[in-house]
């Protein structure tokens, strides 16, 4: 990588960081477009988030990507809050605009759908019921995108049934929530099942939902990502249905973000996921 004394600038914000794989995505990006640019992991504490994000302009930065535990705690911070954003709860982008204004957006919603397209295209939210199972930051995220692509129902299965209903009494009656006891009969006449829980990650034990009433032709979609196939996707799969990993939503998550602060609207190509995953 070369710099120039012009060169772009953007990061990410996280604490801790070590763990992100954002550094590695934007940084195969920028050296495949031969961007003059650079892409930097930022450890910030929760209470220096305000600091460090007006610093971006200070420092010339286009702006950076906000992982745990900032990404709720920015929208008080930033100057102007996307429609998404706001109905999300949270801020994963900050763009800094010409005035040096912070700009908080958030890509999730949009991330979890394209990747849904670029997998099955011509994929639409209004095929049909949706069953989250899971009801924390990224199911938040789900349903603002479900609701916007059209699904008819979204089914709210939480171990925690409150969290659930919560989401039901805050997004409306197209949200149904459903007990742990009864996720397998959520599950009848779905078009779409995700995985929204930390259930299935490395070191996490696996999700355990009997799958016996999903139709075949529904999608299981699994947004965690290590491993990239969970035991839910390979259960999936060995009967038939249709599987998306969560790899492709958090690259093209990321996509929004890059164009904003390079200026080049960036592919999701099979050699991405293959540097992103090494
Ligand atoms: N692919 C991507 O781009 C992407 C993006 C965002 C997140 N993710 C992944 O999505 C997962 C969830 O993230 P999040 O931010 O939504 O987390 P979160 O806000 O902490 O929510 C966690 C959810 O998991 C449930 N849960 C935790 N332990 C459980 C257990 N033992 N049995 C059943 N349910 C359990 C929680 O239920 P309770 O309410 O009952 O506690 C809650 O619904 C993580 O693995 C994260 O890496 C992936």
């Amino acid at each position: 990588m070369s710099l120039t004394g012009k060169a772009l600038k953007a990061g990410v914000m996280g604490w801790p960081i070590g763990h992100s794989r954002s550094p590695a995505l934007h940084g195969w990006w920028l050296a495949q477009y031969r961007i003059d640019g650079a892409y930097v992991p930022m450890a910030v504490r929760p209470g220096d988030l305000a600091a460090a994000l007006r610093a971006l302009p200070i420092l010339g930065f286009a702006g950076c990507n906000l992982t745990i535990p900032h990404k709720e705690a920015a929208l008080a911070i930033v100057d102007r809050v996307d429609p998404v954003a706001r109905r999300i709860g949270a801020v994963n982008t900050i763009v800094v605009d010409g005035d040096g204004a912070l700009e908080g957006r958030n890509t999730d919603a949009y991330g979890f759908i394209a990747n849904l397209r670029a997998a099955q295209p011509g994929w639409s939210g209004r095929r049909g019921p949706a069953v989250l199972i899971g009801a924390g930051g990224s199911a938040r995220a789900l349903i603002v995108a479900l609701l916007e692509d059209g699904a008819p129902e979204i089914r709210v299965v939480n171990r925690t049934l409150e969290r659930a209903e919560a989401l039901a009494a805050e997004f409306g009656k197209l949200i149904r929530p459903a007990s742990w006891t009864e996720r397998g009969e959520a599950l009848g006449d779905a078009a779409l099942l995700v995985n929204t829980t930390s259930q299935g990650m490395t070191g996490e034990p696996p999700l355990e939902l009997p799958l016996d009433r999903l139709p075949l032709a529904a999608i299981v979609n699994d947004i965690v990502y290590a491993p990239l196939e969970t035991a839910l996707l390979a259960a999936a799969r060995r009967r038939g249905n249709p599987t998306v990993d969560g790899l492709g939503m958090l690259l093209h998550q990321a996509r929004p973000g890059f164009a904003a602060w390079f200026g080049v609207e960036p592919e999701v190509t099979a050699e991405l996921r293959a540097a992103v995953l090494a």
